[in-house]
């Protein structure tokens, strides 16, 4: 039989075509472009004059009926069994994915101890790292007493044969999807047909014996192997792991959940003995703020259906001689532009021409929208010199005409502040009955506009030292 022509397949998103080139067209990643040998045998769909027997009727049945809730493996890491939905539900697969060095091993080393010591099985298969090292890891941990089976091992066949016998753990951990090795296929490990190949046959084995499949996948900026996103369709379950280099703090993160909300997130905090939970991110995203400074204010966010105060910084300066630049770190580039610009032509602030830096303390990144009028505060705040007012929280969604809209959830947030001591909050103006003051919760100072937002923090005489304040020219 003829080999069959190879295929040249982007390793980041999975795309094939005819010949190599240097970009993938579908996905715009360079140098992810990797030739690859398809299976001999392509599967040949359902055939014409089919011998396999006559098709069975399929059995219909209407929408309504008993669907008990799955049962759940709990355990016992509160941040990371909310991720996952309530716990882990058997049969099904959960794939972790993270930067490399974030510290998914150690996470799911801590959930595979933690299972154990709840009296469940626990299979613990190491691709990247000797078995030593794993030991060392949980020596350092205080994990060692922890009743896991630990194994090193790559080829699938290995893999399923142990997963075949009377034996049968609870949760499989394979570290990582992308060492894993499918010997019927001719690519290299890590390659996107090994990735998907190899997580089938995982998955297919998890749904048949009922355990519950953990996958580690690293995601690589450089498309050398083949990221998580390959894999995204064919689990229950992705859970990002993220956090900043040179911050202590980790973030877990439900993108897709069958058995669960998405957006939940579980805060964990890098330390000497691994991961610990930090059942109060707020105090924590809160705890090395400087007392009153100008380009600085306080959000009140909801991550999933917790709230969380964090800690919004603005920089403003010089002016340089170029065009000026423009960062950010966790939030939106665009967004920040919008903000800017509704500024600058609603009240006349002046930042063109002039370098603005924005930055979520801690290393979190926020999606919502609610977050405009905090930033918009530390941008007032850093251009004008004047600290926002001490014990202050924010929030409030910027419209372009620069009229300041209501979000959701005003009572979640205004609870966390109170329970956090801040004793007013600049909120959207509002006729809903949860933003209504609470009995000791903070004073609320409604803000219509951001024409509003200026005059509210720019009122009162500057204070002396600090940034030399702005001139805000109203329009
Ligand atoms: P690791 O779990 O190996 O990351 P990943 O599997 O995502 O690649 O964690 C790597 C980092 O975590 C490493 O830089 C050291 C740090 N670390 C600690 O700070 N404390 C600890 O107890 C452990 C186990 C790791
Ligand atoms: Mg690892």
């Amino acid at each position: 039989m003829a080999k069959p022509p190879s295929r040249h397949v982007c390793q980041a998103c999975g795309a094939a075509f005819a010949k190599w080139s240097g970009r993938c067209e579908a996905c715009g990643e360079w140098n992810s472009i990797v030739e690859e040998t398809p299976r001999a045998a392509a599967p040949g769909g359902l055939g014409r004059g089919s011998a396999r027997g006559r098709p069975q009727p399929l059995a219909l049945v209407s929408l309504s009926g008993t669907a008990e809730p799955p049962p759940r493996l709990v355990t016992g890491i509160a941040e990371f069994d909310r991720v996952a939905g309530g716990g882990l539900v058997p049969g099904s697969t959960v794939l972790i994915g993270g930067d490399p060095g974030v510290g998914k091993s150690t996470l799911l080393l801590q959930v595979a101890a933690q299972l154990a010591r709840r009296g469940l099985a626990a299979l613990y298969v190491t691709g990247e790292e000797a078995v030593e090292q794993i030991r060392l890891r949980a020596g350092r941990m205080r994990l060692a007493d922890a009743p896991v089976a630990l194994a090193a091992a790559t080829a699938v066949r290995d893999i399923a044969a142990a997963l075949d016998g009377p034996a049968l753990p609870a949760v499989v951990i394979i570290d990582s999807v992308q060492t894993l090795w499918l010997d019927t296929l001719e690519s290299a490990p890590g390659t996107v047909s090994q990735v998907r190949g190899a997580a089938q046959e995982l998955i297919r084995l998890a749904k048949a014996r009922g355990f519950v499949l953990l996958l580690v996948g690293h995601v690589t900026k450089e498309g050398v192997i083949a990221g998580p996103k390959v894999l995204e369709h064919m689990v229950d379950t992705v859970i990002a792991f993220e956090g900043e280099r040179g911050h202590p703090f980790r973030l877990l993160r439900a993108t897709k959940n069958r058995f669960g909300a998405t957006d939940e997130i579980g805060v964990f905090e890098m330390g000497e003995l691994g991961l610990s939970e930090v059942a109060n991110p707020s105090a924590l995203f809160l705890a090395e703020r400087q007392g009153e400074v100008a380009g600085s204010a306080v959000f009140a966010g909801i991550e999933g259906t917790r709230p969380i105060l964090v800690e919004i910084q603005a920089l403003v300066a010089g002016q340089p001689p170029g065009s000026p630049r423009r960062a950010v770190v966790g939030w939106d580039a665009g967004r920040l532009a919008m903000v800017l610009a509704v500024l600058e032509t609603r009240c006349g602030l002046s930042l063109a021409g002039r370098d603005v830096y924005l930055n979520v303390a801690g290393g979190l990144r926020i999606a919502e929208p609610a977050a405009d009028l905090a930033v918009a505060a530390a941008l007032i705040s850093a251009a004008s010199g004047r600290p926002v007012p001490a014990g202050t929280v924010v929030f409030g969604e910027i419209g372009l005409s620069g009229e300041v809209r209501a979000v959701a959830r005003p009572e979640l947030r205004l609870k966390e502040a109170q329970k956090l001591g801040f004793a007013s909050a600049l909120v959207p103006r509002s006729r809903s009955e949860g933003q209504a003051a609470r009995p000791g919760g903070p004073h609320l100072v409604e803000i219509a506009s951001v024409g509003d937002l200026v005059s509210q923090l720019t009122a009162g005489p500057a204070r002396t030292g600090g940034p030399r304040p702005l001139a805000i020219e109203r329009s």
